[in-house]
């Protein structure tokens, strides 16, 4: 495994500026900063979209190319039964894919309870702001 790709869903091209209270104040640029800096000689990709379609073609992706995906789904985490249908394509090939959080949804409004996500996931990891994702890359970095 030479590549990760960490995939965020809606809104997420938005922080930095949006709800730092909630989701501190590193950018997406700032998360690819620390990625790499992090994953030593792993390639680690990071993107963003808005665009359930686009964030589906990505996972599709990493099942061509048995690539191993972190993936913050975002508010689809809570209802698209889509999104987790692609994502059980992933780990059903047997390609790792970690569900991550900024925030932990079950600290806060009711219906962040539920993810549609997790079920299909390989494993999730919630609550940790920016270092969600950093535990997320050791965790699959572990198994290189
Ligand atoms: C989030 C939590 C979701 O409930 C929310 O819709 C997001 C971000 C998080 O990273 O904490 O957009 O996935």
């Amino acid at each position: 495994m030479s590549r990760i790709l960490v995939l965020n869903g809606p809104n997420l091209g938005r922080l930095g500026t949006r709800e730092p209270d909630v989701y501190g104040s590193f950018t997406i640029a700032d998360l690819q900063s620390a990625l790499s800096a992090a994953a030593g000689s792993v390639t680690v990709e990071v993107r963003q979209t808005d665009s359930e379609p686009e964030l589906m073609a990505w996972l599709f992706e990493a099942v061509d190319t048995a690539t191993p995906v972190i993936l913050n789904p975002a508010a689809f985490t809570h209802y698209s039964y889509a999104l987790r249908d692609a994502v059980a394509q992933v780990t059903k090939a047997g390609v790792p894919l970690i569900e991550v959080h900024i925030s932990n949804p079950h600290s806060r409004e009711e219906f962040r309870h539920t993810s549609v996500i997790s079920a299909v996931a390989t494993g999730v990891i919630a609550g940790f702001g920016q270092d969600s994702y950093l535990l997320a890359l050791a965790q699959l970095t572990r198994s290189l």
